[in-house]
C-alpha cells in the first residue's frame, strides 16, 4: 500500500509530497503541530488536540488553514486512507509562503501537511524505560507546540546514546520541567502523584489533562509543582505521559533505579484507564453512537 499525504488541499502520494522551498516553516521554524493517536481506528482526544492547535495559532497570530470540521474530516480520511488501525496522525501548520524576510508577511496563506502512519503500541503491560536528564535549552514558550524542535532533537540524540527512551529537561533551578517530548511525572513516597503545573514552562499534554481528570475523579491526591531530579529519584515511581507513549512507566533517572524494573501501582492504574477510554471509544464507535 502506498502512502498518501495531504498537503494544502490535495491528497498527493507521500513519496511526492512537498511544501515550498520558502515556506516559513522550514525558513524560520514559523508554525505548530499536532499529534494525535489512533487507536483501533480511532482519533484519541481529538478534541484536546484541536483546541491546543487553535491556541498556538493564535498565540503566534497565524489564521486557521481551514474551519475546524473539516480539519476533523481530512484527519478521519488521512487514517482511512493510510489504512491507519493503530497509530499516529501528524499535522503541522506554518505561517506560510513569502519572500525570506523576519516580520510577518502581509499576505500569506497558512501551510497544513498530514501524515498518518501506522504503528503498534505496546500493550497494557509494559516494561519501564530509562530517561536521562539534560539542561532545558528551550525558549521560553513551551506552551506554544512549536515545530521549532531542534532542542528537543539533540535531547533525544543524548538519550538514544545512552541507551534510554526519554531525557527529562531541567531548568535552570535543578527542576525537571518535562520530557523533550512527553510530561514528566513521579508519585512521593506518601502517595501524591506530582507533575508540573502548566504554564511556558512546559507543554500543556492532552494526555496529561486526561490523567488528571481521572486522577481527580477517583480521589487521587495530586499536585501540580515542579521537582527536582533528587525528588525524583527518591520517588516511589515515575512516568511520563504523552500521545505517544500514553503512560510510561520509568525504571532508572540517571542510571539511578527507582524500581525493581516492574511497573508502580499509579502507573498502572492510570495507564490501564486510559486504555479502558480508547476502548470505549472505539466500542461506541462500532455500534455507531
Ligand atoms: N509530543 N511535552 C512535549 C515537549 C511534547 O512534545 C509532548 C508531545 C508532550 C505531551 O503532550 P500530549 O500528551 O499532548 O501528546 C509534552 C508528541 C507526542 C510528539 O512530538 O511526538
Amino acid at each position: 500500500m502506498s502512502r498518501i499525504a495531504y498537503v494544502n488541499g490535495r491528497y498527493v502520494p507521500h513519496s511526492e509530497a512537498s511544501v515550498h522551498v520558502e515556506d516559513r516553516g522550514f525558513q524560520f521554524a514559523d508554525g505548530v503541530y499536532e499529534v494525535v493517536a489512533v487507536y483501533k481506528g480511532q482519533l484519541i482526544d481529538e478534541a484536546g488536540h484541536l483546541d491546543r492547535l487553535e491556541r498556538s495559532l493564535s498565540e503566534l497570530q497565524i489564521a486557521m488553514p481551514m474551519a475546524r470540521a473539516a480539519l476533523s474530516q481530512v484527519l478521519r480520511r488521512m487514517v482511512r486512507l493510510n489504512l491507519v488501525r493503530d497509530g499516529l496522525v501528524y499535522f503541522q501548520v506554518t505561517r506560510g509562503v513569502a519572500p525570506r524576510d523576519f516580520p510577518f508577511p502581509y499576505a500569506a496563506m497558512p501551510t497544513i501537511v498530514v501524515t498518518a502512519r501506522s504503528k503498534t503500541f505496546p500493550g497494557r503491560d509494559v516494561k519501564p524505560v530509562m530517561v536521562i536528564t539534560t539542561r532545558d535549552q528551550r525558549w521560553a514558550r513551551r506552551d506554544i507546540k512549536t515545530v521549532g524542535l531542534l532542542p528537543a532533537a539533540l535531547a533525544k540524540q543524548k538519550a538514544r546514546e545512552a541507551k534510554a527512551f526519554e531525557a527529562w529537561q531541567v531548568d535552570d533551578d535543578g527542576y525537571v520541567t518535562e520530557g523533550a517530548s512527553s510530561n514528566a511525572w513521579i508519585v512521593t513516597k506518601d502517595n501524591v502523584i506530582v507533575t508540573r503545573q502548566a504554564d511556558h514552562n512546559i507543554l500543556r499534554g492532552i494526555t496529561r489533562m486526561a490523567l488528571l481528570e481521572f486522577a481527580r475523579e477517583n480521589g487521587f491526591r495530586f499536585e501540580e509543582r515542579a521537582f527536582t531530579v533528587e525528588e525524583a529519584q527518591n520517588a516511589r515511581e515515575a512516568f511520563i505521559s504523552s500521545a505517544s507513549t500514553f503512560v510510561m512507566p520509568v525504571w532508572k533517572i540517571d542510571e539511578v533505579a527507582i524500581s525493581n524494573g516492574e511497573m508502580g501501582p499509579v502507573a498502572r492504574t492510570l495507564r490501564d484507564a486510559y486504555f479502558d477510554a480508547m476502548e470505549k471509544l472505539a466500542d461506541q464507535a462500532k455500534q455507531g453512537c
